[in-house]
């Protein structure tokens, strides 16, 4: 009776042991982590956003309180006409754009702002790091256009 136990035991922890090792063949290698900076906004870092918006923040409000500053209030940015904040005075090279801020436009005004809009009063070198744009969009995204966080 012993020897029957002992060999069921025997077969049993066998199995067991084949099983571990198929499931541990079978399983797949992990994914690499894709590159950061091919990252969409979607998955854009709203906090770390928040830190690069520190750049602007010296002329540029955001939240239900934000008022006129240096420069316009950035609430709801995405979707609006670009030069259109009302009560702002913009320069002449804001006041003929003919485009409404998105997601793309957006990116290629930051990197040089002076390029795309000559003459204007924004006084900022522009941001090259994709990453970095890409965060502050997810960060400037969450604002609508009452200044109110969205999801
Ligand atoms: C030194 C002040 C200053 C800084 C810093 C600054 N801006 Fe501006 N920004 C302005 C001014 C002034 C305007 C209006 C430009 C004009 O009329 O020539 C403007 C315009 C804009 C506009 C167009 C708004 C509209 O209504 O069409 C966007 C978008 C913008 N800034 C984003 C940013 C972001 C994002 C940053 C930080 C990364 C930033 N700015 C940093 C002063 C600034």
């Amino acid at each position: 009776m012993a020897f029957i136990r002992r060999t069921i035991i025997a077969t049993a922890s066998a199995l067991a042991l084949s099983a571990t090792a198929v499931l541990a063949q079978t399983t797949p290698p992990a994914a690499p982590a894709a590159p950061a900076a091919a990252a969409p906004a979607e998955g854009g870092d709203a906090a770390a956003g928040e830190r690069i918006f520190a750049q602007c923040r010296a002329c540029h409000q955001v939240g239900p309180t934000a008022r006129v500053g240096v420069g316009p209030p950035l609430n709801g940015l995405f979707g609006r006409k670009a030069g259109s904040f009302p009560n702002f005075n913009y320069s002449p090279a804001y006041r003929s754009l003919d485009k409404t801020w998105d997601e793309a436009n957006f990116r290629v005004y930051i990197r040089n702002p002076r390029e795309v809009t000559p003459g204007t009063r924004m006084v900022f070198n522009g941001l090259r790091d994709e990453t970095q744009i890409t965060n502050l969009i997810a960060y400037l995204k969450q604002f609508n256009a009452e200044g109110q966080r969205t999801p």
